[in-house]
Order: C-alpha cells, then sequence, then structure tokens
C-alpha cells in the first residue's frame, strides 16, 4: 500500500475503533461459528474457493494477522470465520447461507464461479448484510446490483502489462542472452491460469502485449492452462520440452506457483541455463526461486494489502463509518491494490526477515 494512503487510514482505523470500544454493550448474540459473543464482536464469514492454492492461503494468513492487530487497538473482538468452498459453487452457496444465518455482519467472498455472483449479492441484500468479493473479479454489473457490494483486488491488466515489460527490460539491456537462436524472434511459451479468471484472461494478454507494443517481435511456440497448479504446470513443461527442446526462450506464467512448476520440469530435464521465466503474486517459494537466479522475476500481488483493505473496509461497514475513509474506494465500490516488479535488484524490499 502507498504509505500516504495507510497513514490515512491507520489514523481513520484509530479513531474509528477507539469509537467503537467506547460504545461496545455487552449484549450477546450468535457467532458466525455458532458461538455466543458480546456485541462488541465483528464477525466476519469468509469463504475461499478453495485453500489448496498459495496465494490464497497467503491472503488468509495476512487476514488472521491484521485482524489481531486490529484488535489490539481497542476493547474489540474480530471472529473471523474462514472456510473453504473446495472449487465447488454449491458448497460456497450452502456457506453464504450458513453465514447469514448464524448472524454474520459482513461476508467476504473469493468467488468459486464469477457467473454465480449475483446470487451471492441477492442473499447478502435480502440479508442486510455487506459484502466485500475479492481476488475473483465479478463483472460490474453484479457489483452494482446493491451499494453494499465491493471488490478488493488488483487490476490484471496492469500486473500483466509489468509482467511483460520485466521481460522487455531484459530483452533491452541484454538481447543475446534469451535469444537462443539468434533470430531476433523471442519464441515463448505461455502457462495459463483457470480458464475465464480474469486475471488468466488479462495478465496472458497484456504481458504480451507489453512487447508487442515495444516493437519487439514474438513467436508463441505453446501455450496452455495448468490451472494456476504447479503440479499441472510441470507436466504442461515437460510435454514442452519433448517438443521444443532447449529451443523455449521465455516462459510467461500468469502466477508464480506454476512458474515453479516450469523450473521444476526444465531442471528435471536437466536444461541449463534455463529459459528466461517470470510469474505473477510474489509468493514465499517464488521469492526465494529469485535469490537463487531461477526464477527471473514476479509482479507483486498484494496480499498483505488485500487483507488489510478487506479488514479496514469491514470495520467501517460494521461501525457504520463512511467506507471511503477507511479506504482508497472507487467508483463506490472498488478497491484496487498497488502492483510492482521484483527481480533480485529489488528483492530485499519484498523479503520478510
Ligand atoms: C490470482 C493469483 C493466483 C491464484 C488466483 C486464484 O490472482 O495470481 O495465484 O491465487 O488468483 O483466484
Ligand atoms: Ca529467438
Amino acid at each position: 500500500m502507498n504509505p500516504t494512503i495507510r497513514k490515512c487510514c491507520s489514523r481513520w482505523l484509530h479513531k474509528a475503533l477507539a469509537a467503537l470500544a467506547a460504545a461496545a454493550a455487552l449484549a450477546c448474540c450468535a457467532s458466525c461459528s455458532g458461538e455466543p459473543e458480546a456485541s462488541n464482536t465483528l464477525r466476519i464469514g469468509v469463504s475461499l474457493y478453495t485453500l489448496d492454492d498459495t496465494f490464497i492461503s497467503s491472503v488468509v494468513q495476512n487476514l488472521e494477522r491484521t485482524a489481531q492487530e486490529a484488535e489490539s487497538h481497542a476493547d474489540l473482538k474480530i471472529n473471523l470465520s474462514i472456510v473453504d468452498g473446495r472449487s465447488n459453487q454449491t458448497t460456497q452457496l450452502e456457506q453464504v447461507d450458513r453465514f447469514i444465518a448464524r448472524g454474520c455482519d459482513i461476508l467476504c467472498i473469493n468467488i468459486v464461479d464469477r457467473t454465480a455472483a449475483a446470487v451471492v449479492v441477492d442473499k447478502a441484500q435480502e440479508a442486510g448484510v455487506p459484502l466485500i468479493f475479492f481476488n475473483r473479479q465479478p463483472v460490474d454489473e453484479d457489483i452494482r446490483r446493491s451499494s453494499q457490494v465491493y471488490y478488493v483486488g488488483v487490476n490484471a491488466q496492469g500486473n500483466g502489462t509489468l509482467q511483460g515489460r520485466l521481460v522487455l527490460d531484459a530483452w533491452q539491456k541484454d538481447p543475446a542472452s534469451i535469444d537462443r537462436n539468434g533470430d531476433g524472434i523471442l519464441q515463448y511459451a505461455m502457462l495459463e491460469g483457470e480458464p475465464g479468471h480474469q486475471d488468466a484472461l488479462l495478465r496472458t494478454e497484456y504481458s504480451v502485449k507489453a512487447l508487442t507494443d515495444a516493437e519487439v517481435s514474438v513467436e508463441k511456440l505453446a501455450s496452455d492452462t495448468a490451472n494456476w497448479n504447479r503440479g499441472q504446470a510441470s507436466a504442461r513443461v515437460s510435454l514442452w520440452i519433448q517438443e521444443f527442446g532447449d529451443q523455449i526462450e521465455v516462459i510467461f506464467a500468469n502466477n508464480d506457483d506454476m512458474a515453479l512448476g516450469a523450473i521444476d520440469a526444465l531442471k528435471e530435464a536437466g536444461i541449463s541455463p534455463l529459459p528466461l521465466i517470470v510469474g505473477v503474486d510474489a509468493t514465499a517459494p517464488a521469492l526465494e526461486s529469485i535469490a537463487a537466479g531461477e526464477l527471473y522475476g514476479t509482479v507483486l500481488n498484494d496480499a498483505d494489502g488485500m487483507a488489510r483493505s478487506m479488514v479496514d473496509l469491514s470495520l467501517a461497514l460494521w461501525s457504520g463509518s463512511d467506507p471511503s475513509e477507511a479506504v482508497n474506494l472507487q467508483d463506490g465500490h472498488y478497491v484496487w491494490l498497488p502492483y510492482r516488479k521484483v527481480t533480485q535488484d529489488n528483492l530485499s524490499e519484498f523479503m520478510t526477515p
């Protein structure tokens, strides 16, 4: 998060938490998880598309930490009820029903299937519960169905473009180190995330566009979905190695887990030096791989900023404060998080000691 925004939010948070603590009553009610709670407890129901996803797990860790930090500012409890949608939209809708029935104050939904967003919006609206979608972006029409619906995420076009620029910078600096066959054309392969996911579609398009806009000639050798998954990416790249040997010059992966899967396959096949490989997310294992000189670079997908914005927005909505004082709200519904390139040059800024 931009330091000015963070400063302003924490000032706001302090004020809001002090007001909440003063107003806290002792009446009891049921929590999202079914336990009785004092009414100075904010109950947030969080449903994930799956817990089996490195980036989503890091959002969860950050949510837990941020909620604890907020609690330590005031006599306030944040009850996070976190459930796994197991990639099943029916399961997730049942979880939403349960959260509402148990009296959650706020719903945070990482939707399994974005085409089901309208159903979730209608359920939340009928129950009068504010709803925050995160990371998996529903269409704008669904977000605007109700004034109490928000989206917290990263602009996929922007981080796709930055991923392309990582490769562009390297190509402009030292094309010979990338251009294995010396034909002046950049031969690449693309590992795509889940089909239909806005991050997969836009990162795929805009990463390559950053190169073609700069008039770099490119040739796509292969592309396939590996569903954000390291093992699936490794299997795809093993097949590509059989077909293209060491002639792939650059591998774009829509996320870090798939980039690491590519590296697994290339190392297993004994390909050295590795082609230039780029991901998106800046997960801990990806940062380690950059440090080891294997992954060339990644683009920050701000898990910490995402969690902070969700907690700040939840507190504002719960306490009846103006949400635009708590977070940088655009068009009344959207919180867009900043993204940045990460390479060996600035790695230390992203590694936690
Ligand atoms: C993307 C992220 C992927 C995966 C996906 C799940 O933003 O880069 O690693 O977590 O979201 O929706
Ligand atoms: Ca070439």
